[in-house]
């Protein structure tokens, strides 16, 4: 008789049964002979449409902004430090990629989750909304930065704010909501700034973008850069990161006898 399997999986990103892939249908080819690029791939595999001229033009930005931020950060450092343990790219990639979480990169999702609820349900009401973030989130996703401040603010959030505002027409309510935000955290510490994560957040859901997307973008930019800081390393043929005792503040107790095994 007839044998039924149950499919393993179902998807409906991609597929290869064909001569080539097709992103949600579109061979990848004709993406390329029809002009698209990187960014309006990214769109067409993680929000399910190709963007307009005008979206796409944002993601690119995004992408281009966020792809590195020197060595001295978590991510960075992370796969520098591997490079120099001789450890291949792949995993060196992914020491860095680890440290990308709640403080440091991964703040993307929670960002444009927050702040869109903010938009919903505080619609001119910031105070209220950072007191129920207090409350129940703790530090607002997407504020906060260790080094920039309003005195030495963050360019490429200047910039993305800039270029979304007043060269296209995309309607900002999540944005507008952050910088809001902003605002008011700024007024009660200097570096309380909206940061690259927030700043993308807010933008990438004013993009119409599903929510547990959007760390890819982050993910996906900063692998540039990790990559970049390995092929660097090696190219210098680095050696082993050891820490120099003065980096470390040895909180030890002094040096004692070990008591008799009871
Ligand atoms: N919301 C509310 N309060 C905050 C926030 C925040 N997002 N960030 C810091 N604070 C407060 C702290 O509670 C602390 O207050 P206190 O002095 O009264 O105790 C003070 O500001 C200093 O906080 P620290 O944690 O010491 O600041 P630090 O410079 O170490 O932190 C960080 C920077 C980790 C980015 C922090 O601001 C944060 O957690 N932000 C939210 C997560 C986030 O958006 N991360 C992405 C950063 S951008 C990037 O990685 C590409
Ligand atoms: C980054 O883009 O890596 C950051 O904004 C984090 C940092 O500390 O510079």
């Amino acid at each position: 008789g007839e044998v039924i399997v149950e499919p393993l999986i179902r998807t409906t990103v991609s597929d290869d049964r064909g001569e080539e892939p097709r992103y949600r249908g579109y061979a990848a080819s004709e993406l390329c002979e029809k002009g698209y690029g990187i960014e309006d791939v990214i769109a067409l595999m993680w929000n399910k449409k190709l963007p307009t001229k005008e979206e796409s033009e944002i993601i690119k930005r995004i992408i281009m902004i966020s792809a590195d931020h020197g060595p001295a950060v978590s991510g960075a450092f992370g796969s520098i430090i591997g490079a120099c343990a001789g450890i291949d790219m792949p995993q060196a990639v992914s020491a860095g990629m680890t440290m990308i979480g709640p403080r440091f990169g991964g703040a993307v999702t929670n960002a444009g989750k927050y702040f869109q609820k903010g938009v919903r349900e505080f619609p001119n009401d910031i105070p209220g909304f950072l007191a129920w973030m207090k409350k129940n989130v703790g530090p607002v996703p997407g504020i906060g930065h260790r080094v920039k401040s309003l005195k030495n603010p963050d360019k490429r959030v200047k910039y993305l704010v800039s270029y979304v505002k007043n060269e296209t027409s995309l309607h900002t309510p999540c944005l507008d909501f952050a910088l809001e935000v902003e605002k008011v955290t700024t007024a009660k510490k200097d570096n309380l700034i909206l940061n690259v994560d927030g700043t993308m957040g807010a933008i990438l859901v004013d993009l119409g973008f599903p929510i547990h997307s959007l760390n890819g973008f982050f993910v996906l930019a900063r692998t540039i850069g990790m990559i970049g800081h390995w092929i660097d390393q090696n190219e210098q043929n680095s050696r082993l990161i050891r820490l120099y005792d003065y980096l470390i503040n040895y909180a030890v107790e002094d040096e004692r006898d070990v008591p008799e095994k009871k």
